[in-house]
């Protein structure tokens, strides 16, 4: 199994360039689906979710792979319209299938999720959202059935809660379905306005998006076309919370800082100097860091895709911060690894009280998701001696060559093959 080995310490100087954002990549791909033709993506990330989702499309019928940080998919020909539980496991995006197939074939068999390591995590509305456009819903052995004979039609749909999958696979089966749709709480990520914005250039008709009112006026086919995605606001994020909490001086380069305004006021706050240009983000740690208290939202607020690094960075900062988690149920599966590091970190259902202390001391600790990974990694890269974090297959899903980026700027982290079996 592999591991990360950090030996902490060094401070951070240099450019760090940002990939694609995986989280927008990978709704374009199951876009992908509703094209007759090869659709190209460009700025996609080297990564094992794109990965999955590859091996989902080629499954399905749709031919094509990476051209180095590209995809060439071509859905001339759909051949299944079953997404099989043993690749929806392993990552959830995959429901985004559900929506396209329904719209081009008018028929799909889901595999559901599961859950995964913050509690269940459901796909209600998903299933609402084919409803009220007609689709027919059955849950069987595990996997969802939906029919949709006589085609989708346009409908008003509320969502209860903002959420970003249901907004994009809403978005995605409303673009080929007779008559206009309204989305009210659509999620207003970047990544849905991306999905958006690759749609419309297909030939889709969406307006609002970015917006919490969303309105797709269905077109009666989509074509192939050549699309560059967005950059990785959560990899950025990341990055310049390494900066801060190493210390030093790093450049985020094709980043974009409009994506992150409320992260950035935020690390300003903690007394780091931030300045942007185009698509550059400079940060210029503070020292001593002061602590503030995050509550994750939505977008545009605080995003909860960077709780479990900005607890890393608080975890040494001067004070003590409150860290509400308002988007998961319990999102704090890192706490107890942070705290083996030396971290002092108490837990009252959603609200963590994060006490900053002088230091912390490397160990070997352990990954339980994408972004806990990474926050372990930042963790290593200031405590003292040498932490080694484990099961990276959480991290590989979700930053592209993470170590290489942090060597290249300064730190001492290099990827190890561990012979423990259970690690
Ligand atoms: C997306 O997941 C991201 N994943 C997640 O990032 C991110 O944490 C999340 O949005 C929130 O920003 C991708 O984009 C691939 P949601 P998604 O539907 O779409 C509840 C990462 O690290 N909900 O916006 O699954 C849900 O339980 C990943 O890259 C329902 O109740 O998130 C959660 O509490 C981790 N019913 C809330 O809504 C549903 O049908 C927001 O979830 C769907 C969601």
């Amino acid at each position: 199994m592999d591991a990360i080995e950090i030996v902490g310490g060094n401070q951070l100087q240099g450019e760090i360039e940002i990939s694609g954002a995986k989280n927008a990549a990978l709704p374009m791909m199951a876009a992908s689906l509703l094209i007759p033709g090869e659709t190209r993506i460009k700025n996609v990330p080297r990564l094992r979710d794109v990965e999955t989702m590859l091996e989902l499309l080629n499954l399905l019928g749709v031919e094509g792979g990476y051209d180095d940080h590209s995809l060439r998919l071509d859905a001339s020909r759909i051949a299944s319209t079953e997404a099989p539980y043993d690749l929806v496991r392993q990552m959830r995006a995959s429901i985004y299938v559900l929506g396209p197939l329904l719209a081009r074939l008018g028929h799909a068999r889901v595999s559901l999720p599961g859950g995964c390591a913050w509690g269940p995590r459901p796909v209600d509305l998903h299933i609402k959202g084919m409803e009220r456009l007609g689709a027919e819903i059955s849950l069987e052995h595990g996997y969802i059935v939906a029919a949709a004979p006589n085609g989708l039609r346009g409908a008003r749909i509320a969502f209860d809660i903002s959420s970003v999958g249901a907004t994009g696979n809403v978005m995605m089966a409303a673009a080929l379905a007779r008559g206009t749709t309204r989305v009210e709480n659509a999620a207003c990520e970047p990544d849905i306005v991306a999905l958006a914005d690759f749609l419309n250039a297909a030939g889709a008709r969406i307006t609002g998006h970015g917006t919490k009112l969303i309105e797709i006026e269905g077109v009666s086919s989509l074509r192939a076309i050549e699309f560059t995605n967005i950059p990785d606001r959560i990899e950025t994020g990341t990055f310049l919370v390494a900066g801060a909490i190493a210390g030093g001086d790093i450049v985020c380069t094709h980043a974009r800082p409009d994506h992150l305004t409320h992260v950035l006021s935020r690390l300003r706050d903690m007394g780091c100097d931030i300045s942007v240009e185009a698509d550059r983000i400079r940060l210029r740690a503070g020292s001593p860091l002061q602590s503030v208290d995050v509550t994750t939202e939505a977008y545009p607020g605080f995003p909860t895709d960077l709780q479990a690094q900005f607890m890393a960075l608080l975890a040494v900062a001067r004070g003590t911060a409150v860290i509400v988690e308002t988007i998961y149920s319990d999102r704090f599966t890192h706490v107890p690894e942070l705290e083996r590091l030396g971290a002092h970190i108490t837990l009252r259902g959603n609200v963590a009280t994060v006490r900053g202390v002088e230091s912390l001391q490397g160990t070997r600790v352990m990954s339980t998701d994408i972004r806990a990974s990474s926050a372990l990694i930042l963790a290593g890269l200031v405590a003292q001696g040498t932490t080694t974090v484990s099961r990276v297959y959480h991290i590989d899903r979700g930053y592209e060559a993470i170590e290489r980026k942090l060597s290249g700027v300064g730190a001492l982290i290099r990827r190890i093959r561990l012979d423990d079996p259970l690690a």
